[in-house]
Parts: structure tokens; C-alpha cells; sequence
């Protein structure tokens, strides 16, 4: 693995040319091989234990897991304590800087005080061990403390992005049955503040089981406050001592739980325990970036809302006591140059973000970067979708000067941190393909009947072997967990979702979900949901969405529906209402780019809606086979719609 690539007439070089001491060598894909459990024992042992584990692995019970059975461990006290305890309280450990400009430097030290305070506010609030508490913030230091606290005192935290709507936080809060929400008044985003606490008190007002709003002030933005219920976070986490002992907690023990949409409409559960979580997103995060916490400064550009933050703003980073950058507010404001003047400011050398922003900083022109020193840069890092070649080249080229290699990080909710990737100082770069497994996990290309498939012939994505940090079940569904992913081809393999190939030089390429979920800016949406809330809407019989290709967002939300009464005005007002009313139902995330009123839906003889189809029809391509339609005229109809079709960018 030393030649040079050569991409688009361009030649890349070879690994060792890019890092020069890199942390891990070629031998880890060796070593791990070896022996996969003592491999992964040896990564835990990069953690602070309380008492060692039994047994690495349990998988007597598969597709239900165990991890470093027997062990004992405070996730809170590996990411905060250790290293004050080592001399390194006056490390930076998040250089936070907000939308309009106000900036806090935290250390290690703090860091601790204040997770230590929020800890004993958990507490007196009456929060135990394994009870859930969510997590509704914008991009604040709050945000991270109340995580750590929760995980201090083995409370199960549910962070829910700023971004979802009040229906989403509501159904999340009943379904995980959470006792405290901790949130703020708002956060700031494209130059304005946003508001957090109304959708709060209306999703709260509807469930049952939620006893305090604990708020962190942010905008001082006016808020609604109920009596008896309602908290400032500086009266409850301030008059608290800064001292807290912390627990140990089980290597099993629930860390959190992170919504994810699926292909039906009730997003799902996914839950993350203990030590095994910690132990691959510490030693993933340290492998894969090739992080020196004596000298890198990190920033994963990416909202502590989805699990990419989760991962590699929080755990990763804080238990390999690096010093990270937190940025609350858009790429955009004040200007197209935001990334790239904080890039400069504090000198990082690491960014890991996801394609569609690369191609939206295409759009803005390399101008922008060039107006920037980002000499401080490395390593690059990319998630969330495949990344297209001309997206990697310019990334390659214009943020990273030519000199930084980019690691195209493929990994899941489920699964918790890195599974396939390119390493540092290791891989010879192939621009578009995650290439390998990471060392100590196990990915194979299969067909249908769970056939191997190598040589380029495109297949389904599938883990054949239990790994630390993945899911243990769907919280409160262990037979929607054992359906959803290890039944495809048994219990003992992962079944991903996604489709990919192999080719002859073994690496790994991705090509997108092979189920009902789109992927719209690196965010995964579940068709179904946005089905369901287009027909709960008054004027909607009948909807079909698909995911169409995007150039910047990957794929875009397009919508078929179908008016109740026909003859009702199907303009474009009322197209408008409608993404309104998914943008408001889920979230803007979700509101559809296109929707096209339609009279009739492709369906099968057995009435399944062909969304092959109507892909088609969205991506402006040449239709695919009509011969099981019930009737192809169809798809003329929609065809001819096409060319009238509403779309607008907001
Ligand atoms: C889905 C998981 C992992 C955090 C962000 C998304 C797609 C993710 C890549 C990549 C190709 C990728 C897959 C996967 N995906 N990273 N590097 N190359 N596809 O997490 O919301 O759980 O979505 O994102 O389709 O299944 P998520």
C-alpha cells in the first residue's frame, strides 16, 4: 500500500508522505485480525476502569451483545476527571464560539466543576440511575455538561437536534418516558435568535411523564414559565458544590438513547451502553484523525443533536483529551467565510464535516477559502453520505491545500462510531470509496441470498461480526431490533441498509440506502414520515415520497400527492401550505423540496406504490419497467405534470 493514486489526472501521494508519524501503523489490520477480542480488550485498557471485565465478549445470545462483562467504569469521569487528575486541567477543552461572535474557552478543569455541579442538580431534582432525560438544546456548552452530568450519575440522556418540531420532541419524550427536560430559551441561527422552550412546553404539556424544564438562558429571549415545573439552569446548577464523587457504572449500563427514522413512521429508539461505546469511539477517534492531544486542535462541524456529535464532539474527543472547536450558528453568517476565519483564529487541524457542506462551499466559490490562512490543517474527514469525487477534489485542493488526506468515514447511528474508513498515514486514497474495515471489525459485500460479492458487482452492506459500540436494541422493541437488522440473513449478521460494492482491490464503495430512508443533507428522513404527515394534512388523500438525487443536499425530498376533492385548487399556494405543514409536523429537515398534485399513483397489481417510478419521474430520468403497473397511463400523467412542477429552495 505505498504507490501513489492518480485520480482525474491528478496523483495523489502516497501514505506515508502525508503523516509522517502517524498513530497507527499498517501491522493494526494484522494485529487486529489476529485476535479481534484482544484487540478491542487492548483499546478498553486505553480507558480508566474500575474493575477489569470477565469476559471481553458475550454473544451466547445473539443478536443481543455484551461488552466487557463483569467491568466498571464513570463514561463522565474517562472524559473529565482523569485528565484534570493528570496535570491537565488547564487544557482547553472546547473553544466555543457563538453565532454572533461571543466566545468561551473552557478547560479541563472547569469542565469538570461545572459537570460536577449539574450532576448534584441531577440529583437533587430526584434523578437516578437509569432514568431518561432529554436533552433539547442549540449548540451551547450547556449542551455537553448536562450529557456528562447525566452520564456521571448513569442517568440515560436523549438529546433531541434543535432543529425537530414540537410533535417530534413529544413522541420522543413519551416514547423514551423521560423525567427532566433540560433546555434554553433559544440559540442563535442565521443572524437571528431562535426559540427552544414553546416547543418544549407544548410537547411536554402532552406527555406524562416529564416533572421539571431545567433552562439554560442563552438569547434572554421571553419565555413562558410554569410554576413548580420550570427551572433556570443557573438557580439549580449554580448553588451546587463542585464537588462530586462519581459512580461506577456497568459496562452495560444504558449511556443514551438517539432517535433515528426508519422505514415506518415511528422513528426508533437506538440505544448505546457503557464501556464498549467509549472504547471504540475514544480509540476511533484517535486512529481514524490521527489525533495528538498535545498539539491538535479538532473540530467536528457537525450539531451535537445527531450522533456525529455524539461520537466525535463529546465522547471521542473528551476521552482522548483533545482540545476541540464548538460553533453554534450557520456557515454563512455573517458571511460565506465563517468556517474559514475560526479555522484561521484557532489554528485547527482537523475538520471533519459532511459533503453536502462541501458542495454548498463549491457553490460559494474557492474565492472564499482562499481568503483564509488554513495552513493549520492536517487531516480532513467526511460523513454522512458517500462523497462524490469532484466533492473530495475540491476538498483535497481547496481546504486542505493538497496536502491533508481526507478520511471518508462510513458509520451509522447503530452503530456508533467508525466501521469503514481510509487511515491516515496508512491508506492510499481512492477519492469516493470508504474503503476498509476499520482493524477489529468485519464488513462484507453480499447478494441477496448472503453470498460474498467482490469484483465490483453491487450488493447489500452487512457486518459480519459484534462490534463495541454497537446498538444493543431499539429501546423498549428488542423484536423490532432483532427484525430491523439481524434477520435478513440471520441473527448472527448485521443487515446495514445500504447498499455498496467491493472492488478488486478491496475497497468498500457505498451506494446509498436500499430501504424507504432518504438522505438529505447527511440527515437521514423515512419516506413513510413524511407520507404520514402529508396525509394527516386536510387536503391530502394519498401521498408517495421518494428521495431524488441532489447536487448539494445528496438527495432531496420530492412528494406525489394526491387533493381529496377533486377540482381543489392544487396551486401553489397550496403546495406551499403543505411543506409548511411537514416543516412544522417534523421538522424543516423534512419539508419536501418538490411536491406535484397528481390524480392517480403508480401502484402493483398487489398495490404497492412504486417508488422506483416516481424516482424516476423526479430525477427527470427515462421510466424504468412499467410492466407490473396496474395501469401505465400512469405514469404519463405524472410524466407530463413534470415540467409544471412547483420547486423552490428555502
Ligand atoms: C447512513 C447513516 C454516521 C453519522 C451520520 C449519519 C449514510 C454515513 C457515510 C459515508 C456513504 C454514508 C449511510 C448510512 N452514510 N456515512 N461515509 N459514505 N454513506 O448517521 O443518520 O445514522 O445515517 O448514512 O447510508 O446508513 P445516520
Amino acid at each position: 500500500m505505498s504507490e501513489s493514486t492518480e485520480v482525474e489526472g491528478r496523483r495523489f501521494p502516497a501514505p506515508e508522505q502525508l503523516t509522517a508519524e502517524a498513530n497507527v501503523g499498517p501491522d493494526v489490520y494484522q494485529e487486529a485480525s489476529a485476535d479481534r477480542l484482544a484487540f478491542w480488550a487492548q483499546q478498553a485498557r486505553r480507558l480508566t476502569w474500575t474493575q477489569e471485565w470477565d469476559e471481553v465478549l458475550d454473544w451466547s445470545n445473539p443478536p443481543f451483545a455484551k461488552w466487557f462483562v463483569g467491568g466498571k467504569l464513570n463514561v463522565a469521569y474517562n472524559c473529565v476527571d482523569r485528565h484534570v487528575e493528570d496535570g491537565h486541567g488547564d487544557q482547553v477543552a472546547y473553544h466555543w464560539e457563538g453565532e454572533p461572535g461571543d466566545t468561551r474557552t473552557i478547560t479541563y478543569a472547569q469542565l469538570k466543576d461545572e459537570v460536577s455541579k449539574a450532576a448534584n442538580a441531577l440529583t437533587e431534582l430526584g434523578v437516578d440511575a437509569g432514568d431518561r432525560v432529554a436533552i433539547y438544546m442549540p449548540m451551547i456548552p450547556e449542551t455537553i455538561i448536562a450529557m456528562l452530568a447525566c452520564a456521571r450519575i448513569g442517568a440515560v440522556h436523549m438529546v433531541v437536534f434543535g432543529g425537530f418540531s414540537a410533535d417530534a420532541l413529544a413522541s420522543r419524550l413519551d416514547d423514551s418516558g423521560a423525567v427532566l427536560v433540560i433546555t434554553s430559551d433559544g440559540g442563535y441561527r442565521r443572524g437571528a435568535p431562535s426559540a427552544l422552550k414553546p416547543a418544549v412546553d407544548d410537547a411536554v404539556g402532552r406527555t406524562g411523564s416529564v416533572r421539571n424544564v431545567v433552562v439554560v438562558k442563552r438569547t434572554g429571549q421571553d419565555v413562558e414559565w410554569t410554576e413548580g415545573r420550570d427551572l433556570w439552569w443557573d438557580d439549580v446548577v449554580g448553588r451546587q458544590s463542585a464537588e462530586h464523587q462519581p459512580e461506577s457504572f456497568d459496562a452495560e449500563h444504558p449511556l443514551y438513547i438517539m432517535y433515528t427514522s426508519g422505514t415506518t413512521a415511528k422513528p426508533k429508539g437506538i440505544l448505546h451502553t457503557t464501556g464498549g461505546y467509549l472504547t471504540q469511539v475514544a480509540y476511533t477517534h484517535w486512529a481514524t484523525f490521527d489525533l495528538k492531544p498535545d498539539t491538535d486542535v479538532y473540530w467536528t462541524a457537525a450539531d451535537v443533536g445527531w450522533v456525529t456529535g455524539h461520537s466525535y464532539i463529546v465522547y471521542g474527543p473528551l476521552a482522548n483529551r483533545a482540545t476541540s472547536v464548538m460553533y453554534e450558528g450557520t456557515p454563512e453568517t455573517p458571511h460565506r467565510g465563517r468556517w474559514w476565519e475560526i479555522i484561521e483564529k484557532y489554528r485547527v487541524t482537523i475538520l471533519y464535516t459532511a459533503p453536502t457542506v462541501i458542495r454548498t462551499f463549491m457553490k460559494w466559490g474557492e474565492d472564499v477559502p482562499a481568503g483564509f490562512d488554513l495552513t493549520s490543517l492536517r487531516v480532513l474527514g467526511s460523513v454522512g453520505e458517500p462523497i462524490n469525487p469532484e466533492a473530495w477534489l475540491w476538498y483535497h485542493e481547496h481546504i486542505g491545500g493538497g496536502r491533508c488526506p481526507i478520511m471518508d468515514t462510513w458509520w451509522q447511528t447503530e452503530t456508533g462510531a467508525h466501521m469503514i474508513t481510509p487511515l491516515p498515514g496508512v491508506t492510499t486514497l481512492v477519492p469516493g470509496s470508504a474503503q476498509h474495515p476499520f482493524p477489529g471489525i468485519s464488513a462484507k459485500v453480499v447478494d441477496d441470498e448472503g453470498n460474498e460479492l467482490t469484483n465490483d458487482s453491487t450488493g447489500l452492506l452487512v457486518l459480519t461480526e459484534p462490534w463495541p459500540s454497537m446498538l444493543r436494541t431499539i429501546w423498549g422493541d428488542d423484536d423490532r431490533y432483532v427484525d430491523t437488522y439481524w434477520s435478513r440473513f440471520g441473527k448472527e449478521v448485521y443487515f446495514a441498509g445500504d447498499g455498496a460494492k467491493k472492488d478488486a482491490d478491496g475497497n468498500i464503495w457505498l451506494l446509498g440506502r436500499v430501504d424507504d430512508v432518504m438522505n438529505v443533507s447527511g440527515h437521514r428522513i423515512s419516506t413513510t414520515e413524511v407520507e404520514s404527515s402529508l396525509v394527516a394534512h386536510p387536503s391530502v388523500a394519498e401521498a408517495a415520497v421518494v428521495g431524488a438525487s441532489d447536487p448539494t443536499t445528496g438527495q432531496g425530498i420530492v412528494a406525489f400527492v394526491i387533493l381529496r376533492e377533486s377540482g381543489q385548487d392544487s396551486g401553489d399556494e397550496l403546495v406551499q401550505t403543505l411543506r409548511q405543514h411537514v416543516a412544522k409536523d417534523i421538522g424543516p429537515i423534512a419539508k419536501p423540496r418538490q411536491i406535484m398534485v397528481v390524480q392517480e399513483l403508480p401502484k402493483t397489481r398487489s398495490g404497492k406504490i412504486m417508488r422506483r417510478l416516481l424516482r424516476d419521474v423526479a430525477e427527470n430520468r427515462e421510466l424504468g419497467d412499467v410492466t407490473t403497473l396496474t395501469d401505465s397511463s400512469v405514469m404519463e400523467l405524472i410524466s407530463s405534470k413534470l415540467p409544471a412542477a412547483s420547486s423552490s429552495e428555502d
